[in-house]
């Protein structure tokens, strides 16, 4: 493994491996372990996008390990003045030892890791979120010991979440269902791949999707980039919400997850959001478990 772009190009023992090692790093971290497993080394994070647990769980993971993070806005960046992607995978690659970007296009993604010689990590883009899916895999095992015959319900857009959490859990023996609107659906490439590679559903009915279900995720209706669809989006989207009555017919134990930022009383009703807090919370701090354990896979 030498980058992080999409969970596809990672094998099941990949993602596994890095889980395993994200439980230590925790472990480690509970118990007030502190080991320098990246001592010196500089992880540049550029930012397109807003943030605030993407940035501060890498920024305080690298220091953590050891080493040391650099915030680059693009705002500030000479690639928000259009320096090609080329030149500045070429440059940082001299100064850095491993970047992590948020930007748009998968694409920029894919040539700075090309045209660069440093790892580099996705920390969103609109088409993958891999490090919310590695830490989402992570509680997922928290609280349910493992991931075989589980179903993963997803409700909402089939955006960058759906698609990398699609790939995360039928990689590791998950079945995934997907209640959107038509035309909302994930992509479609990893919808065909799902289907040649283990059970998923996709459908417009929420009651289909949620029944019985062992984890229910959502996700905003408007993701980053799509502020002036939001007020259409919260037309179409308005039954694509998880509330008490739909989640009455996953089971009882069902876990309520969201990657945050939450739209309480669009996507989720707060009732539900407080009532599945830890969980949700526990999610995101495991964000910064796993990025160490990503961070300690590529970098050292
Ligand atoms: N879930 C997530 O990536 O949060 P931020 O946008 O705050 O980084
Ligand atoms: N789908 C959301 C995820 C935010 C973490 C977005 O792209 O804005």
């Amino acid at each position: 493994m030498k980058h992080l772009l999409k969970l596809q190009d990672l094998t099941r023992e990949e993602i596994l491996s890095i889980l395993n090692l994200a439980d230590q790093l925790k472990f480690e971290r509970v118990n007030g372990i502190q080991k320098d497993y990246l001592k010196g080394k500089k992880l540049g994070m550029i930012f397109q996008k807003a943030s605030t647990r993407t940035r501060v769980s890498f920024e305080t993971g690298i220091y953590e390990l050891g080493g040391y993070g650099l915030f680059l806005s693009s705002a500030d960046l000479q690639i928000g003045r259009g320096e090609p992607v080329q030149d500045t995978a070429r440059v940082l690659s001299r100064y850095l030892d491993g970047i992590m970007i948020r930007t748009f296009e998968q694409k920029e993604v894919e040539d700075l890791a090309k045209y660069g010689t440093i790892p580099v990590i996705n920390g969103l883009t609109d088409y993958a979120h891999p490090c919310q899916v590695l830490a989402d895999l992570m509680t997922i095992r928290e609280y349910k010991g493992s991931f075989k015959g589980l179903k993963m319900t997803y409700i909402g857009d089939g955006n960058n979440m759906a698609n990398s959490l699609i790939v995360g859990a039928i990689k590791l023996g998950m079945s995934f269902a997907i209640a959107c609107p038509k035309g909302y659906e994930p992509d479609k490439d990893i919808i065909k791949w799902a289907k040649e590679n283990g059970n998923i559903t996709v459908t417009e009915s929420i009651e289909e999707a949620i029944k019985d279900a062992d984890v229910v995720y959502t996700d905003v209706w408007a993701s980053m980039g799509m502020e002036k669809e939001k007020q259409a989006r919260e037309k179409i989207f308005k039954d694509y919400q998880v509330n008490s009555k739909n989640l009455a017919k996953a089971k009882s134990d069902v876990m309520v997850m969201h990657c945050l930022p939450a739209h309480r009383g669009e996507e989720i009703t707060d009732e539900v959001f407080e009532a599945h807090a830890k969980e949700i919370f526990d999610e995101a701090e495991n964000r910064l478990h796993a990025q160490k354990a990503v961070m300690v896979k590529l970098l050292k």
